[in-house]
């Protein structure tokens, strides 16, 4: 499946009013699986409290399950409110070490005008993995799990 087909497949369960945690579930399993320069893949969820904190994911468990807003990669996207690509983490300040062996990592924001829902989050052992393709895919995916969260979640941020 590509990442076209799995933005379908959620549109999908969305409409069917299927459970939130399911639908980000599937859309990390099957994210993972389109590319193979993707090494590790997950969603953090921003709580009131202003704390990322781990979802699904796959890859190699982490130790940073609870990352602060303007922490990290990750914090720093909510932060800053934007996307981030970075093409190689070794020369980044800030950056928190999941695996030593990543060198890009790419955060994409799950928002919904305002309102920041969660975060994708894709490291790979790869330099420069994202490309303006990718990265314009993952944006898609992002954009319907925003109304996975609308449609099916309790709003937490
Ligand atoms: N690298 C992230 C931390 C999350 S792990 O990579 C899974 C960051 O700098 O925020």
């Amino acid at each position: 499946m590509n990442i076209e087909e799995l933005v379908g497949e959620i549109e999908g369960m969305v409409a069917r009013g299927a459970e939130l945690s399911g639908v980000l579930e599937r859309a990390v399993n099957v994210l993972h699986e389109t590319n193979a320069r993707f090494d590790w893949t997950g969603i953090y969820e921003l709580f009131p409290d202003g704390v990322l904190r781990l979802g699904p994911f796959v890859g190699a468990p982490t130790d940073h399950v609870f990352i602060g807003v303007g922490n990290g990669v990750c914090g720093t996207a909510v932060a800053e409110r934007r996307n981030i690509n970075v093409p190689d983490v070794r020369e980044r300040a800030n950056y928190l070490a999941c695996s030593a062996e990543t060198r890009s990592e790419l955060v994409v924001l799950i928002r919904s005008g305002e309102t920041i829902h969660a975060q994708i989050d894709i490291d790979s052992h790869s330099v420069a993995a994202f490309d303006e393709k990718t990265v314009a895919a993952v944006e898609r995916l992002a954009a319907v799990l925003a109304r996975a969260y609308d449609a099916l979640g309790v709003s937490e941020a």
